[in-house]
């Protein structure tokens, strides 16, 4: 079965009004053209595709694999253009508007799968309101039996001979705002498949808007990233948690502040991000971070994440300390940590326990912190 495509690609875009034709306008970085091109010259039974423009609009990027022919004054003038070029040994010829980007190849499979049995297919989605005809003062004429109510999408699907019928008797006069409709005034009986919710016309700024927003959201990914660290506790030290300036009998030994809870969410975040490590970004031989305390080194750590276009939604930690009780200064912690990561307070949670006398940390001999991240950014 050989398959031809025509995109539907020459019109203004009057009623979307960004001053160019709207397939030339992007989501997601790439234009409406592109995508409603690329989704037929990818489709493994698609042989040919041929796009409609209007003589003005500069072809897009890549013209690999397809033909352009200018477009008409009507969308079905257009269509009649792109129809005569076709190769001679097409056999089922595919409809499609530039202007709906986001089809599938599920969609064009089925209405390839449909017209080669039917003759003549189109995506359309079943009517899901209620559906009012009114007349000319807005005043409802009937109430239409919403199970026989379709809206049609594109693509549509003709084998060669009943397109071209179709299409003649559009010549003749015949106005149709689909290939459907002139098929159906030829006499020929158009089957409907499923169309999908997804392919939807971009006719208005906001549906350009809210296409643009779904997109945006549905290539926002969430990383996990995990830290961990362990100090010895020593007399003469202080005991620094989460920036929190804890009363102990001992304190954490190291070269910084030996803040284990700032050290395992710094971790957290930049293995979130993938983005290095503590030691890799803040080596203890460099001068710049001698003696800088770890809520610094945190600060810093969330500005290379968030440089690379990660947010922080939430950091959950659990500190290891056999005495004394944390409780007390939990909420503190859980305060500083999220003024130097930037979040709400309620983004971040601080959890204690006990070693239960087991090993050094049983023994009282280290502290320990362990902490978990979650990023977002769009990918
Ligand atoms: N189309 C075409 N040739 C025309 C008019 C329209 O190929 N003379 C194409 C459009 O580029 C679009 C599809 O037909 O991909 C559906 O038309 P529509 O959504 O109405 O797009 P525009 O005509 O560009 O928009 P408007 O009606 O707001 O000007
Ligand atoms: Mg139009």
């Amino acid at each position: 079965m050989r398959v031809a495509a025509i995109i539907a690609a020459a019109g203004s875009g009057s009623r979307l009004g960004a001053g160019v034709p709207k397939q030339l306008l992007e989501i997601g970085g790439r234009t409406l053209l592109e995508r409603s091109i690329d989704a037929f010259r990818s489709h493994p039974l698609v042989g040919e595709v041929i796009v409609a423009l209007s003589p003005h609009v500069p072809p897009p990027g890549s013209i690999e694999g397809i033909r352009i022919v200018s477009g008409g004054a009507r969308r079905q003038d257009s269509v009649a253009n792109a129809f005569d070029a076709i190769r001679e040994d097409a056999e089922i010829v595919l409809i499609h508007d530039a202007a709906r980007p986001f089809v599938s190849a599920d969609v064009i499979t089925r209405t390839i799968e449909a017209a080669a049995a039917h003759g003549a297919a189109i995506a359309a989605v079943a009517a899901v309101d209620t559906v009012k005809r009114v007349d000319a003062g807005n005043s409802i004429v009937e109430t239409l039996p919403r199970e026989e109510i379709y809206l049609a999408q594109t693509p549509q699907a003709f084998r060669r001979e009943i397109l071209a019928r179709a299409i003649e008797l559009g010549r003749s006069g015949v106005e149709g705002t689909d290939e459907a409709a002139l098929a159906e005034r030829a006499g020929h009986r158009v089957q409907v498949v499923s169309g999908e919710g997804s392919n939807v016309k971009i006719t208005t700024a906001s549906d350009l808007e809210a296409a643009r927003e779904r997109e945006r959201v549905g290539s926002t990914v969430s990383r996990v990233g995990v830290g961990y660290d362990l100090h010895r506790l020593v007399e003469g030290r202080p005991l620094l948690l989460g920036g929190v300036n804890v009363p102990a009998e001992k304190g954490a030994f190291g070269h910084s502040d030996a803040d284990v809870v700032c050290h395992a969410v710094t971790d957290a975040i930049l293995g979130a991000a993938r983005a290095g490590d503590i030691g890799q970004h803040f080596p203890d031989t460099d001068p710049r971070w001698k003696g800088a305390s770890s809520t610094l080194l945190l600060e810093e750590a969330v500005r290379i994440v968030r440089a690379a276009g990660w947010t922080v939604d939430n950091v959950d930690v659990v500190v290891v300390l056999e005495r004394p009780k944390l409780a007390p200064h939990r909420a503190e912690m859980e305060a500083r940590l999220a003024a130097a990561i930037g979040i709400p307070e309620g983004a971040v949670s601080v959890k204690a326990k006990t070693n239960e006398g087991v090993d050094a940390v049983g023994r009282g001999e280290a502290v320990a912190a362990h902490a978990v991240a979650l990023v977002r950014g769009v990918r």
